[in-house]
């Protein structure tokens, strides 16, 4: 039988310095052979975000034996790797350059095809590394830098539905989380903070939730946020407005994912499959309220494992491996793009005076 092929996905877009091994089985789901993320929260923490240079120095640092972790862990010959795949953007173009100058430095020794890939189609297509996944499909993408409502047509193929004109959600997560006296990434800590408080004690504002179609908006939840944090006092009141904005965030996303089915059904009458990914995706009360939205419109719902939905190569290979499939590789002079859209005829909707 012939064997079948293996990649290796390389990820440093972010702060997360990444190598993965995947290889495609006989029935044709994935083989994770091996999956090693090194997150840099220590390093960021007490700036309240990601450092570029900071975080650049420490792939440089950390990539090499990462990379080589993860092909020892894998078990394979590095001579039996048929393709490098490596993150070209977007993300910050200091952290993506060390990922990708390596990865195509790796695939010139092998001799083996170099593919470029964009992180948010990693995100994307996250699902298919443990289920079977057809397109088209409409997608909920929730990360750290991006919020979209996206129709998946097929590899490459993106319509943009809707997206944030402000801040990310998990921004609005991490910024709430910030206000509230949680360490730099706070998104998870919030999801644990909202389980124990009262979610209907401040009443916070739902940005364009009546306007703008599937467009989302943070920034005026964030100020709601800011102003209630200067008033409260005890750790019940944190857990307090942590459960409110929580059930807000579930508001929010459960009406504009309902106006997103709309418009999705209009281009794909068929289509009734939604995919929730990006590192908010682990966030399990917002799985829970899009599972019953889907329930309640016919819709299929799926997602990435919880350990998948944050910044991996594993989803990076995956991208490479469909690429591989398709012989659809990258010359070595492929440059990072900090600002690789997924719908490039999207227009740019952000900032103040955005008309919806
Ligand atoms: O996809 P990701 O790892 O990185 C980007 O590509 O941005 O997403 C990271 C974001 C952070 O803002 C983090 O706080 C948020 O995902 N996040 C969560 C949860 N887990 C991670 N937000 C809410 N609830 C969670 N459980
Ligand atoms: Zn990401």
């Amino acid at each position: 039988m012939k064997k079948k092929p293996i990649i290796l996905g390389i990820e440093t877009s972010c702060d997360e310095t990444a190598a993965s091994i995947i290889q495609e089985n006989n029935d044709g789901s994935i083989n994770i052979l091996s999956n090693i993320i090194s997150s840099q929260f220590d390093i960021h923490k007490e700036f309240g975000g990601v450092v570029p240079e900071l975080a650049a120095r420490s792939h440089a640092e950390k990539i090499d034996l990462i990379t080589k972790k993860a092909i020892f862990e894998s078990g394979i010959n590095v001579k039996n790797i048929d393709a490098v795949a490596a993150t070209a953007g977007p993300g910050l173009i200091v952290c993506l350059s060390v990922g990708l100058n390596f990865g195509k430095a790796i695939s010139a020794s092998l001799k083996k095809p170099f593919i470029a890939v964009n992180h948010l189609e990693g995100h994307a297509i996250s699902p298919k590394l443990n289920s079977k996944l057809d397109y088209p499909y409409l997608l909920l993408l929730i990360s750290g830098g991006h919020s979209q409502f996206l129709s998946v047509e097929k590899l490459g193929k993106y319509k943009r539905l809707g997206t944030t004109i402000d801040d990310a959600l998990g921004e609005a997560f991490d910024k709430t989380a910030k206000l509230i006296g949680i360490d730099f990434p706070g998104g998870p800590k919030i999801e644990e903070y909202a389980k124990l408080g009262d979610p209907n004690k401040f009443d916070l504002p739902k940005p364009i939730i009546n306007r703008g179609g599937c467009n989302l908006s943070f920034a005026g939840l964030k100020t709601a946020v800011l102003k209630i944090s200067k008033t409260i006092k005890t750790k019940e009141e944190k857990f307090d407005l942590a459960a409110s904005f929580q059930r807000t965030i579930e508001e929010i996303l459960y009406i504009k994912t309902k106006i997103a089915f709309k418009e999705f059904k209009k281009i794909n009458k068929k289509g009734n499959k939604f995919v929730v990914a990006g590192g908010v995706a682990a966030n399990k009360k917002i799985r829970k309220v899009l599972e019953k939205l889907c329930y309640e419109e016919h819709f299929e719902s799926i997602f990435p494992p919880l350990n998948l939905c944050g910044d991996n190569a594993a989803m990076i290979a995956m991208v490479g491996l469909e690429k591989f499939k398709k012989k659809e590789f990258n010359k070595l002079n492929y440059p990072a793009n900090p600002r690789w859209a997924l719908d490039k005829s999207a227009i740019f909707l952000k900032g103040a005076g955005v008309k919806l």
